[in-house]
């Protein structure tokens, strides 16, 4: 209230401390192209007191604007935006408020498993579907709904679904399928949490078209994150949803950290009012063609060491190559033991799986931060492990159960 009243109206009504007690009085930011910015003293005001849960205002208003604008999307109006810390937070405040206690929800297989720490307290029935190389199959999902139907099982409400440059796996769901699932969505009447966070960093000539664009019923929830395009540690992301869903998560946010953080919120805002929707898509082409090149090399540089190994596919975004390896059951202890010792860190495949129990011949190896010797020096050793575990030719130490 005290953030939309008119100048003239006197507030004695809101908890908020006074500016003036607080010791910033100058938030410069200087960017790679040696451009910068400073927040004015109405800025810094705002940017170091509470807003409103919905997020800063002339941030929501610009990320209102930018989504209409890049992803067109059906029924715009009956919408709404909220700014969240994170995918992570927005997976988490969605879930909570759709999931109730012991209800199913569909998840592809491999996972994030960013889902299932949020769904485990709830004690969720998660539902997997398994994954080729276009992602979430679409006849085992539609299956899998038939059969539950049938037999009068509690029906999903909600599928998670990490459409671009997924993690771990690194595909990008084809359009086709998208509508396919949109199309089972809407036959079997569930919602679809679109966790994006990967979507501007695509490796293909054609823009994903995103399941917000092609949602006629206002079932697609979709999550947006600075964190990969901008920052990580200024924690900002934001919903895309149906206007009541959008308010179920503010009520939510309001009972736990009352808003995302102002200052980044605040930051955020200038960066985008600054850039304009063009230089905001010249950065992410310059992020895309940054990762596409890593991801060249660390393709190149598994060829070199695992030739005969493993089988991938080549990453279309993200930050992932999935290496299935052959002839191991479960890398598991291989990466979390011996890959310790032998200096070479990647995630196990089970890692990435709902139930964590079953083995998984998969490895993710990140290809975003590490040095291009480095990256050559982990699938070298990598390539040792394989080696070492399919004939046996080591010691084993502190067996994990695994
Ligand atoms: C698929 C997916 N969702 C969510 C997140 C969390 O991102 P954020 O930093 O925006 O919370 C990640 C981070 O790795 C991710 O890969």
């Amino acid at each position: 209230m005290a953030y939309s009243a008119s100048k003239s109206i006197i507030s004695l009504a809101e908890g908020m401390p006074n500016e003036e007690t607080f010791p910033f009085t100058e938030i410069s930011i200087k960017l790679y192209d040696n451009s910068s910015f400073t927040l004015d003293k109405k800025e810094l005001a705002a940017a170091l007191q509470y807003i409103p849960t919905q997020g800063y205002p002339p941030l929501v208003q610009a990320l209102r604007e930018f989504q209409r604008r890049a992803h067109a999307p059906p029924l715009w109006e009956s919408r709404d935006i909220v700014v969240v810390s994170g995918a992570q937070d927005g997976v988490s405040k969605v879930l909570e408020a759709v999931i109730g206690t012991g209800d199913p929800i569909l998840v592809p297989d491999p996972c994030y498993p960013g889902v299932e720490i949020v769904v485990a307290p709830h004690q969720a029935e998660v539902i997997t579907i398994p994954q080729d190389d276009d992602g979430p199959a679409p006849e085992i999902l539609r299956e899998i709904l038939r059969s539950r139907k049938l037999s009068g099982k509690k029906m999903p409400k909600i599928m998670y679904i990490n459409a671009t440059g997924t993690n771990p796996t690194g595909i990008i769901i084809p359009l086709e399928r998208r509508k396919e699932i949109y199309h089972i969505a809407c036959e079997y009447n569930f919602l679809i949490l679109d966790d994006d966070p990967y979507h501007f960093m695509h490796f293909e000539k054609e823009e994903p078209r995103s399941f917000l664009s092609l949602d006629t019923e206002g079932r697609v929830i979709r999550l947006d994150s600075f964190s990969k395009v901008v920052s990580s540690g200024i924690r900002v992301g934001f919903v895309t949803a149906a206007a009541p869903l959008v308010a179920s998560v503010e009520l939510h946010l309001q009972s736990s950290h009352l808003h995302a953080p102002t200052l980044s919120q605040v930051i955020l805002y200038k960066l985008m009012k600054m850039w304009g929707y063009e230089g905001i898509m010249q950065h992410y082409m310059r992020l895309r063609c940054f990762y596409k090149e890593r991801r060249d090399v660390i393709a190149a540089l598994a060829r070199k060491h695992l030739n005969g190994l493993v089988d991938f596919n080549v990453p279309k975004g993200g930050f992932f190559l999935w290496i299935k390896v052959r002839g191991i059951e479960n890398t598991w202890k291989m990466m979390m033991q011996r890959g310790i010792t032998e200096g070479v860190i990647m995630a196990p495949g089970a890692a990435f799986m709902t139930d964590t129990s079953k083995p998984c011949n998969a490895i993710r190896a990140s290809f975003a931060k590490a040095s291009y010797k480095d990256m050559d020096l982990a699938m070298e050793r990598l390539a040792q492990l394989i080696r070492a575990e399919l004939t046996k030719n080591y010691t084993i130490e502190n067996v994990d159960s695994r």
